[in-house]
């Protein structure tokens, strides 16, 4: 008998047809997990769990109460809830110009020691948002959004009702995470807006906006009725080993059931991945879903493991982008933004215009400079054009990055249009703006005085790598910022808020506009939370110029505590000395970033005094070292000679992160030197200095192999 679609069912027909389903779906779990004797196919079952969460979707009160939906997996999320992924999901270096791949290549031969072509594999680079996919014992259990790589969201009730992804696999291993990309159809992408402004709903601007929302939806039922695809593509927590190469992975997720894309293959060195890069953007424009470059990836998963990872991209992949999309407009106006740290950049108005699928109004100008048609050096850009309010500009956007002015068109500047003249001041608080030399950009001298910076700073001291305090976003640190009775100013305010809000009978948040009872209570509660901080993220959140998040936790790495760091940078503030010297011996740590780190933290100054007073109302978490329980755990380590089990670039990647510091050359403070063979004046300072030397045959044997 035909089944009648989920449309059709009336709410008796809809109840019976639940109890036919939960009694199908829980005979056929029996008969797979524990009779080990499955009667049905994997796609019949899928078949039978989508329907029900259809029915469901469409009649939420006749949900059972031992509903198939809820056996595995978290129950439909109430907002989504947080999944801290048990291996991080990356993102991908990228690529624009052949020379780069070549580069890309000798690199990873080099880390490697190999001397012949390496083998790789390409693939499409899908421009949609990444999904990881959970299965225990063969059954999906949860989906999760990449997120910020370490946390990301719960969609498993979403991912659930996508028809590319199986909700059970046969023969896999008993813990198996399965990672790709969700992205629509262009066809289904027009479909869906085509219904959207039928219905007067919003349209989306390009099907990875259309994914992402759609995916991203808090009822199930609304996920179910888009029509997303999934292209599996990697893996994350594994049971067992899975493949030898990524290329038999690939074929192993698609014998599970995945689809994998058709144009994945192998390829020999460099020259190969650049031919399958020119077939790849041959069949760009015919594919029916959108692609943003091609992915090369080393096959083997053995040297996959040597290389490794830098902070968020792996040293075994790059992402080989296609060149940008362009169109031509009238720049409107020039607008002048004031930055976190005071730099003054330039942004284009433009009448708005479609560049690629989405509609920009706005591009950036870089610095006054990359305007009047210079580089950094003062070399030519542009064949030396200038840009001037009025002209015609060419726009250039890729993948997600903030649209550029690219060029103009000088045949039609209108007559009388004037260069632009670029403030010496800053157009928020009129203190001068100065550029400092060898700097491209010029920058407000207002410091803490200046609103901008001030409301910047908050902002990025708030933002999710920072403090991350729930229910206290940028909108609400710009409404605290110009506030009467409450004014936040800098971070320290933030931490007075729920006192100065106890201590003011009269104006209390709870009676503000957009505030009640509850969600004042939330806001002290969140901020509360937050006064215990691991010591990286506070040094982040601090947002000094050159001080990422990779540097804040290299920093907070070597110090470990906040007493000990501020210590040190105080000793540093002559930029000289032993202080000095450690802080510009650590690993990723340049000049640059030492002495603006210096030069930001200085005693005596307000910002300084502002830092301070934040600090005292915090309990800083102190940061262990990389890892503690290796031998050579928070040791300093210095390599010398010819090392010949593995390249210096990976026995350095190695040591690192079994926790060691390695350094470049040897001192009082040196734990160790490895010398291989034609070692020189190193192993003479270290005998010297009594520091111990060992060759590589003990050193691998110290650190297990
Ligand atoms: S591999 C550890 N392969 O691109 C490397 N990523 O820019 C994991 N993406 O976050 C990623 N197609 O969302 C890989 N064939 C492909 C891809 C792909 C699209 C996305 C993915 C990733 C982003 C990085």
């Amino acid at each position: 008998m035909a089944e009648k679609p989920v449309e059709a069912l009336n709410e008796a027909e809809a109840l019976a047809e639940l109890a036919r389903l939960a009694q199908a779906i829980a005979a056929a779990n029996t008969a797979y997990h524990t009779l080990d004797a499955p009667e049905m196919s994997d796609a019949d079952y899928d078949a039978l769990k989508r329907r029900n969460a259809a029915i469901e979707a469409r009649f939420p009160g006749l949900k059972r109460a031992d509903s198939p939906s809820d056996q595995v997996g978290a129950a439909a999320a109430d907002g989504f809830g947080k999944v801290a992924h048990r291996v991080r999901m990356l993102s991908l270096e990228n690529a624009f110009a052949a020379e780069e791949v070549a580069e890309f290549d000798d690199r990873v031969r080099k880390f490697l020691g190999h001397l012949g072509a390496l083998d790789y594999t390409a693939e499409p680079k899908i421009d949609g948002l990444s999904l990881s996919l959970r299965y225990e014992q063969g059954m999906l259990v949860q989906a999760a959004t990449r997120g910020d790589g370490e946390v990301g969201e719960n969609v498993t009730e979403n991912a659930r009702t996508i028809a590319d992804i199986p909700l059970r696999l046969s023969d896999a291993p008993a813990v198996l995470e399965v990672r790709g990309e969700v992205y629509m159809s262009h066809a289904d992408f027009a479909a869906l807006n085509a219904r959207q402004a039928a219905s007067g709903d919003k349209t989306f601007a390009n099907p990875r906006n259309a994914a992402a929302g759609s995916l991203r939806q808090l009822d199930a039922g609304i996920t179910a009725s888009r029509p997303l695809r999934f292209f599996a593509y990697s893996w994350g927590e594994l049971s067992a080993p899975f493949a030898a190469t990524q290329f038999e992975a690939i074929q192993r997720l698609k014998a599970l059931g995945f689809q994998t894309n058709p144009l994945t293959v192998r390829c020999d060195g460099s020259e190969a991945l650049l031919a399958q890069y020119r077939v790849i953007e041959g069949q760009r424009a015919t594919l029916g879903y959108d692609i943003d470059g091609v992915v090369y990836k080393v096959n083997d998963l053995a040297l996959q493991a040597r290389l490794g990872f830098r902070s968020s991209t792996p040293r075994w992949a790059i992402a080989h982008k296609f060149p940008a999309e362009l169109a031509w407009t009238e720049l409107l106006g020039i607008d002048i933004q004031v930055g976190r740290t005071g730099a003054l950049s330039p942004v284009a108005r433009l009448q708005p215009v479609t560049v690629g699928g989405v509609v920009v109004s706005n591009a950036t100008l870089h610095n006054e400079d990359y305007i009047a048609g210079r580089d950094s050096r003062g070399q030519p850009i542009r064949g030396g054009k200038d840009i001037r309010v009025g002209d015609w500009v060419q726009v250039y956007r890729a993948g997600d990055v903030i649209p550029k002015v690219a060029d103009v068109d000088l045949a039609r500047r209108k007559d009388g249009a004037q260069p632009y003249v670029f403030p010496d001041h800053c157009p928020e608080c009129g203190s001068p703006a100065h550029r400092e030399e060898g700097d491209s950009v010029r920058r407000c001298t207002g410091g803490l005085i200046c609103p901008a910076q001030a409301v910047e700073r908050l902002k990025h001291f708030v933002s999710r790598a920072a403090f991350d305090i729930e229910g206290l976003g940028a909108k609400q640190v710009e409404m605290f910022f110009k506030d009467q009775t409450l004014p936040v100013k800098t971070p320290a305010d933030i931490f007075t808020l729920a006192a100065r809000d106890a201590a003011n009978p009269l104006q209390k948040l709870r009676n503000r506009d957009g505030f009640g009872e509850t969600s004042s209570a939330k806001l002290f509660a969140a901020i509360e939370a937050k006064r215990t901080i691991p010591l990286d993220r506070l040094i982040f959140a601090l947002g000094i110029r050159h001080i990422g998040e990779t540097s804040s936790s290299l920093l907070a790495r070597h110090y470990g505590t906040w007493e000990n760091f501020a210590q040190a940078v105080d000793a540093a503030s002559g930029f000289a000395g032993p202080e000095w010297e450690e802080l510009t011996a650590i690993d990723g740590i340049g000049g640059v970033s030492a002495r603006a780190l210096v030069d930001a933290l200085h005693p005596d100054t307000a910002e300084r005094t502002e830092v301070d007073r934040l600090v005292a109302m915090l309990a800083v978490v102190p940061v262990a070292a990389a890892a503690t329980d290796s031998p050579v755990a928070g040791k300093t380590v210095v390599f010398t000679g010819t090392l010949e089990k593995m390249t210096r670039a990976e026995a350095k990647a190695r040591a690192e992160a079994l926790g060691a510091k390695v350094a470049g050359s040897v001192s009082a403070k040196t734990d160790l030197l490895i010398a291989g063979p034609g070692a020189g004046s190193k192993a003479k300072d270290a005998e010297r200095l009594g520091v111990q030397i060992i060759d590589e045959d003990a050193w691998l044997a110290l650190i297990g192999g």
